[in-house]
């Protein structure tokens, strides 16, 4: 047996428990470096091992990694009001929770539901394309809210999504992300997370009925990789595991979501988008846009400021201003 199958099973043996370094070394009668070397080659082919300082190491099962009771559990206290029964909903692999959002809302639930998998099938991502979203690395989680508001309100929830997506990545993984307006998080310059908003409307006014907030985050890389189309542009938050990292992230989303949506005023969390934003003061390529007036000549502006309706504010080199409430933008060097 390699020195690399028998620290698997010492890991293994010692269950939920922590089996530290020195331990597995004198076992194994060779030296920790060797154990060390054989924890990462383990790591690597996508076992997931928490390793905590002073105590050691241990083997996370994937069952382990998503519970209703243990998201709860971290939904701070000021925001534990939510928690009634069913408030979460987690499942292990599903087509879209983005969908089945829309199924309960359309169902005539009237409560407001977090539905969270540990996979999907069929997860969506923004202009129609794919959201990969394999089991165990990634977090996919949809908000299903009933706000009542105008239709043109809704872009609010994806900003306030990102801005607070960015807070509770800042309390629980200790790291700064920033946000690529509209829906995009990213990290080290790789994009970890990304926001889907979909809306169900009333015909006979236009109001919103129900609003859904698909958040999807890469929390570590997944185990075979990245697919080939996304490989040079995604990347993940956490290079290895920490103790119970995706319950504790998924109840400080809801905490610091539910944080923003429940105050009165309208915009409050703009000014944390804008300060966490990469595009003010940056030269952007407009790949698609929402205005009318795009023309030959105008596809690259100089980002001025988001507005109070989240609209990205950019001036074309000719000097004419505009806003974008959607499209899809890069960043360029001038
Ligand atoms: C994007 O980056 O274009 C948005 C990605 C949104 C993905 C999330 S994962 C949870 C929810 N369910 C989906 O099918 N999509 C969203």
């Amino acid at each position: 047996m390699s020195t690399k199958d028998e620290v698997l099973e010492l890991l293994k043996y010692s269950g939920s428990k922590y089996i530290s370094g020195q331990e597995m070394a004198s076992g194994l009668y060779v030296t920790r470096a060797a154990v060390w070397k054989a924890i990462k080659a383990l790591q690597a082919e996508g076992h997931i091992i928490e390793a905590v300082t002073n105590k050691g190491y241990r083997l996370v099962t994937k069952g382990e990694l998503l519970s209703e009771s243990r998201i709860v559990t971290n939904v701070s206290e000021d925001m534990s009001f939510l928690c009634s029964p069913d408030f979460v909903k987690v499942y292990d692999e599903v087509e879209s929770t983005n969908d089945l959002a829309r199924q309960i809302s359309l169902s005539g639930d009237e409560n407001e539901h977090v539905i969270v998998a540990s996979s999907q099938t069929k997860g969506r991502g923004r202009r129609g394309r794919d959201f990969f979203s394999p089991e165990g690395t990634g977090l996919y989680m949809s908000f299903l809210i009933y706000p009542k508001e105008d239709i043109t309100e809704a872009i609010k929830y994806t900003c306030m999504m990102a801005e607070s997506l960015c807070r509770a990545i800042e309390k629980v993984i200790e790291v700064e992300a920033s946000i690529k307006w509209v829906n995009d998080i990213y990290y080290k310059d790789k994009k970890v997370a990304g926001i889907l908003t979909e809306a169900i409307t009333s015909v006979e006014d236009g109001s919103l009925s129900s609003v859904i907030i698909g958040v999807g985050i890469n929390v570590f890389n997944p185990y075979e990789g990245f697919p080939e189309n996304i490989k040079n542009k995604a990347g993940a938050l956490l290079e290895q595991h920490r103790d119970d990292v995706m319950n504790r992230l998924c109840g400080a989303i809801i905490t610091e979501f539910y944080r923003s949506y429940m105050k009165p005023l309208k915009y409050p969390f703009l000014e944390g988008y804008k300060k966490r934003s990469i595009l003010i003061g940056n030269y952007i390529k407009i790949i698609s846009n929402s205005t009318k007036n795009i023309k030959s000549g105008r596809e690259y502006a100089l980002v001025t400021g988001i507005d109070d309706q989240c609209h990205l504010l950019i001036r074309y080199d000719d000097g004419v201003e505009d806003s974008l409430f959607s499209g899809e933008v890069s960043v360029v060097k001038y």
